[in-house]
């Protein structure tokens, strides 16, 4: 079994641990090393793959230029003391399926993978990104037994970053001067804030007419699924893999960035015991505070018709792991 003290070791001896190596999970490691963040454990269960995975990145360290060791490996125990675990394994969607499809499945192996990290990394905080995005992270908060603040999903940073997209390519703005805020469960109801998006602090609502507004949120409501269906045998992972790093960052670096992630909430926006996207105050020790928006009552109703149905989904798996 390799293992670090085989490999040279970078004086930044942050671990992160990515759990999955398919795309998003592949992708990520490379984005941690690339941005200098940590070095990086990525597991899966089949044999030789991180491995391989693992071995390509790290012949790329010279041309990326960073010194971070990236080690493949089937076993958890090389995930030892991590400081961050990021949680992708799980199967995706194929075309005509939404997000919800995948429950049974990664249900079932998200709560594994759970069960084997925490029992090697109890002090880290565990970032899921596994679909349906909300109900796993819930799960995996219950199976890890850890605080409220040290378990989050990612989704806010990717689905507003698609919006922000949108957005620049509709006004034809860089996307550099452009704010975007959706909130809401990692799903088709997910809930879009025009009046909290800027262009260069401009709120888009005096931009943009209705109409306009309308279309751009349902594109990035369906943003995942555009993919899913251009690809065809596989989903989005750049943008994934880029939002979990820029967590990944806000967490080792101690930026106190102000994101929107999937946070337990206990009475904010009306809500308890859930987890859903809503902006988050995120640094060191995870999630520091939910911020809670006062929202007009249509913005409401949409969060809370988003998180009865991450609710409902979240009985479903506990059904489904028990039969
Ligand atoms: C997407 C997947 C990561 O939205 O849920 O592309």
């Amino acid at each position: 079994m390799t293992s670090f003290a085989n490999l040279p070791i970078a004086c930044n001896d942050h671990r992160v641990s990515i759990i999955g190596g398919g795309h998003v999970g592949s992708t990520l490691a490379h984005r941690i090393a690339q941005n200098n963040l940590a070095n990086v454990v990525l597991v899966d269960i089949v044999e030789g793959m991180p491995q391989g995975i693992a071995l390509d990145l790290m012949q790329a360290q010279g041309m990326d230029r960073h010194n971070r060791t990236i080690l493949g490996s089937n076993d958890y125990a090389d995930t030892a003391g991590s400081d961050i675990v990021v949680i992708t394994a799980g199967i995706p969607r194929k075309p005509g399926m939404n997000r919800d499809d995948l429950i049974k499945i990664n249900a079932k192996i998200v709560v594994e993978v759970a069960q084997k990290a925490i029992a090697y990394s109890p002090d880290a905080l565990y970032i899921i990104v596994t679909n349906p995005l909300d109900v796993m992270t819930y799960l995996a908060w219950q199976t890890l037994g850890l605080p409220t603040s040290r378990v989050m999903g990612m989704a806010g940073v990717l689905d507003s970053a698609r919006f922000q997209t949108f957005i620049a390519m509709e006004l034809g703005v860089s996307v550099a001067d452009v704010r975007a805020l959706v909130l809401g469960g990692h799903g088709d109801l997910m809930v879009p804030l025009p009046r909290h998006s800027t262009v260069g602090g401009i709120p888009i609502t005096e931009l943009m007419d209705d109409e306009t507004i309308e279309r751009l949120i349902e594109r990035t409501r369906n943003g995942g699924a555009e993919i899913v269906n251009l690809m065809k045998t596989g989903g989005a992972y750049s943008a994934p893999a880029s939002a979990t790093s820029l967590m990944v960052e806000a967490i080792l670096h101690n930026q106190s960035r102000l994101v929107p992630a999937s946070a337990y909430l206990q009475g904010e926006y009306g809500l308890d015991d859930i987890f859903m996207g809503v902006p988050t105050l995120l640094g060191c020790r995870g999630i520091e505070k939910v911020v809670e928006l006062k929202l007009l009552d249509t913005e409401r109703a949409a969060l809370h018709t988003s998180a009865e149905s991450v609710r409902a989904n979240i009985k479903r798996a506990w059904e489904m792991l028990g039969s």
